[in-house]
């Protein structure tokens, strides 16, 4: 493809690591807070649907707790879109275009699942059975939206996409053709299903002394879901992997040092998470957790890299030395960590004096 096609990127203010640092220090935090959202919700709806008073109250804890699982979200997605787009916009501006009108439903689509939550929670007993199919109605939007991310995450990296605007200019190209969109989907959902049941494991442990019952079946549930979503995700990880193209597979096969050591300290960590949470410690089973999704991000970072090595790579981008908004950044930074701090304790007394 002609890289005519590839618009000019900005010049930047700092050198590109700083914003590849922030970068991947943030995206795994939205990742985290969405696997929160969409598995634990996808959890509270199995209950629903299962029925028996435990199982309800475990529902309409997921149910409260929606509505905050979505706002970090959306907030800890803010961050990563600012720096992916700094470093990648040339490639992430052009991909939201081809598939625009998908790209700007994600918004009124978010909107919705955001009123339905809201609904979802403060009705939950007035709504009745009813509850449960506006729960499932939710999920599903934010499956959609889950799917149009990983299409845009993926178009932007088939650069020799982007002349098909000329045939397809009404905004509708997606990605999902592709080989690699299934395994990468399926893993990105497998693994929020996985995460949103440590998420629900770790609610049950609230209420232990007022609701064992509920605290139960919020740990034996939650954790069992994560190890049998975990297991199977090892697989379509693996598929995700074999369906790369060659030069990127090989990369974590010994080419790329870094990448490979990543890679072997990953499925390390799996062998030593799957352990954790076959014996119930929920709390190693997180940090576990926590450090394979960094570990995974950073290697979605290499493939994206290794995706666009022959048309860009951010030694390019031109640097025009100017650190006072990366200073200003970081002040609020520390002050917006500080306001969630204080935020979460305020919840956590309020959750205790219900
Ligand atoms: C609430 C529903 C949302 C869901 C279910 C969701 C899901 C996802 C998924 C699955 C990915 C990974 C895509 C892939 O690489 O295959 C992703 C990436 C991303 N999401 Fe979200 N997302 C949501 C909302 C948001 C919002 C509202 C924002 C921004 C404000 C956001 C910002 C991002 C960014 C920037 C990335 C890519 C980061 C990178 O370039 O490395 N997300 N999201």
């Amino acid at each position: 493809m002609s890289p005519a096609f590839i618009p000019r990127p900005d010049i930047i203010p700092v050198a590109w690591g700083w914003f590849q640092f922030l970068l991947l220090l943030t995206f795994p935090l939205h990742l985290l807070a969405m696997n929160a959202m969409l598995g634990g919700l996808a959890l509270g709806v199995y209950q629903h649907f299962r029925g028996g008073a435990t199982a309800l109250r475990l529902a309409h804890r997921i149910a409260v707790l929606l509505p905050l699982t979505i706002a970090f979200a959306v907030n800890f997605g803010v961050a990563p879109l600012l720096f992916s787009q700094v470093l990648y916009g040339h490639f992430f501006y052009v991909s939201s275009i081809l598939m625009g009108a998908f790209w700007l439903a994600v918004i009124p689509i978010l909107i919705l699942a955001y009123y339905g939550a809201y609904l979802y929670d403060f009705r939950f007993a007035k709504l009745g059975g009813i509850g449960r199919w506006l729960a499932l109605v939710v999920l599903c939007m934010l499956l959609v939206i889950g799917y149009f991310f990983s299409n845009n995450m993926l178009l932007m990296l088939l650069t020799e996409r982007f002349a098909g605007y000329f045939e397809q200019m009404d905004g509708t190209m997606l990605a999902s053709a592709d080989p690699t969109f299934l395994p990468r989907y399926l893993h990105m959902m497998l693994g929020a299903l996985a995460v949103g049941g440590l998420f629900v494991a770790l609610t049950g442990r609230y209420r232990a002394d007022r609701d064992p019952e509920l605290a139960a079946l919020a740990r034996d549930a939650g954790m069992s879901t994560f190890f049998w979503t975990t297991v199977l995700n090892t697989l379509f990880g693996l598929w995700f992997l074999l369906a790369q193209p060659r030069e990127v597979m090989l990369m974590f096969m010994g080419r790329n040092m870094p990448a490979t050591i990543c890679f072997t300290l990953a499925l390390l960590l799996v062998v030593g998470v799957l352990i954790a949470a076959w014996r119930r410690k929920i709390w190693l089973t997180i940090w576990h957790t926590v450090a394979i999704v960094y570990l995974m991000a950073f290697m979605r970072a290499w493939m994206r890299s290794e995706y666009l090595r022959e048309v860009f790579n951010l030694g390019q981008l031109q640097v025009v030395t100017e650190y006072s908004p990366m200073l200003f950044f970081f002040a609020v930074l520390v002050f917006g960590i500080g306001c969630i701090v204080w935020m979460l304790q305020k919840t956590r007394e309020a959750l205790a004096a219900e």
